[in-house]
């Protein structure tokens, strides 16, 4: 028997908790201000405009709908960038970011001429380290996250990437970092940038948050668009669950940035090549929902009025559990709640103090400290707020 999932072990146990104030802050979904599941009313639209347009359910190409490739290609880099315009992008529709990141992985795999090794930040989303592994790469990290101010290691970080041997690939997520929600800043990205460039590393980003960060799907993006401003050829993995709230749709993409439309068609050939026998051809409910609504001009609005939306609610959250935490007389600093950006929050928590928070106040989340703050809403912040005083006073 194989061991349970480290995350979804967490909402097995909050199942079976009978405590009525129980709180789940383990899962990485959105929840609204009830704590319920929410579909985007764009979403919505897009699903009737679909139905009455009676679409057909045949097979997808290869690599899935063209015109949703396209359309996240230039979400991503932007309508206006050398990359859309000339055509760099080898785009292929992948199941949501898992096989998105999957897809890359057994591409470069294949033909990546440098080592078999990939740098992660540590921590990192936990399953980037086994499917990596899976694709053949040996797994090793580079420091990132400071436990003393439950912030960025931007010294660290730099020292242990300077020393990462050449050719390379260096693993980045591109906003909103899981489980940490630490980013690098601006100017720090750049700096980023230009060391990983004189490495001669190959920067694999992991976009699963776009708009999710801050509310802005441009500013979300900027980390990779400055990479590729700077002279890079990326990989890029998308994920359409959080921005969209598709999650069991399972819409992603993955795109080789590549150096002439020439070669972005071989190494899309090349791709087509590996998806066919893994599992032919993607699904294409879900790529037709986010087709439409990046497509349709109307639908494109409501969209970025409903990221938005969700993004303020959990800066909102943030905010109110900070406060809260004050409120109760908490004299930690917990700064860091309204620092850290995107879906999660290291909180700083140890693991006993995890522990008590669970076994005393049923408060669910995952043994490293962090939690999910889209699961906090008006109705449970102050309880949530109690009880991690009460954990760590
Ligand atoms: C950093 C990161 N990458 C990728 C994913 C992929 O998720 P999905 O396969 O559901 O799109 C997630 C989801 O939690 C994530 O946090």
């Amino acid at each position: 028997m194989g061991p349970p999932d480290p995350i979804l072990g967490v909402t097995e146990a909050f199942k079976r908790d009978t405590n009525p104030k129980k709180i789940n802050l383990g899962v990485g979904a959105y929840r609204d201000d009830q704590g319920k599941p929410f579909v985007l009313p764009s979403v919505r639209k897009a699903e009737e405009l679909m139905m009455a347009r009676h679409m057909d359910k045949e097979y997808a190409a290869i690599h899935g709908l063209q015109e949703f490739c396209q359309a996240s290609a230039s979400l991503a880099f932007s309508e206006n960038s050398s990359v859309i315009k000339e055509g760099l992008n080898a785009t292929i529709q992948g199941i949501s970011g898992t096989g998105s990141l999957t897809m890359g992985a057994f591409f470069l795999r294949d033909f990546f001429k440098g080592n078999k090794e990939v740098y992660m930040p540590a921590p990192t989303w936990g399953n980037h380290i086994p499917l990596f592994k899976r694709a053949g790469f040996a797994v090793k990290q580079y420091k990132y996250y400071d436990p003393k101010t439950c912030g960025l290691d931007f010294k660290g970080l730099l020292e242990d990437i300077s020393k990462i041997p050449e050719n390379s690939v260096i693993l980045l997520h591109a906003c909103a970092h899981n489980p940490t929600g630490v980013d690098p800043k601006p100017e720090q990205w750049k700096e980023m940038s230009d060391l990983i460039k004189s490495r001669k590393l190959f920067p694999f980003f992991d976009m699963a948050y776009q708009g999710f960060a801050t509310g802005d799907i441009d500013r979300d993006a900027m980390a990779v668009r400055m990479f590729v401003d700077n002279g890079h050829r990326i990989g890029l993995a998308q994920s359409f669950a959080k921005n969209m709230g598709l999650y069991g749709e399972r819409v992603g993409a993955f795109t080789m940035v590549c150096n002439s439309k020439d070669e972005a068609q071989r190494v899309l050939s090349q791709l087509k090549i590996i998806i066919r026998p893994t599992y032919s051809n993607p699904p294409i409910h879900g790529a037709r929902i986010a087709q439409t609504v990046l497509g349709e001009p109307e639908l494109r609005e409501q969209w970025l009025k409903d990221v938005k939306g969700m993004a303020d609610r959990i800066i909102s959250m943030r905010t109110r559990l900070r406060d809260g935490l004050k409120k109760e007389g908490s004299t930690r600093n917990w700064q860091h709640i309204t620092d850290q950006i995107g879906m999660f929050c290291f909180t700083g928590m140890n693991p006993k103090e995890v522990e008590k928070l669970t076994a005393e106040f049923s408060v669910y989340l995952t043994k490293d400290g962090r939690i999910s703050v889209a699961g906090i809403s008006s109705n449970n912040v102050d309880y949530l707020a109690h009880a991690m005083h009460q954990a760590t006073k």
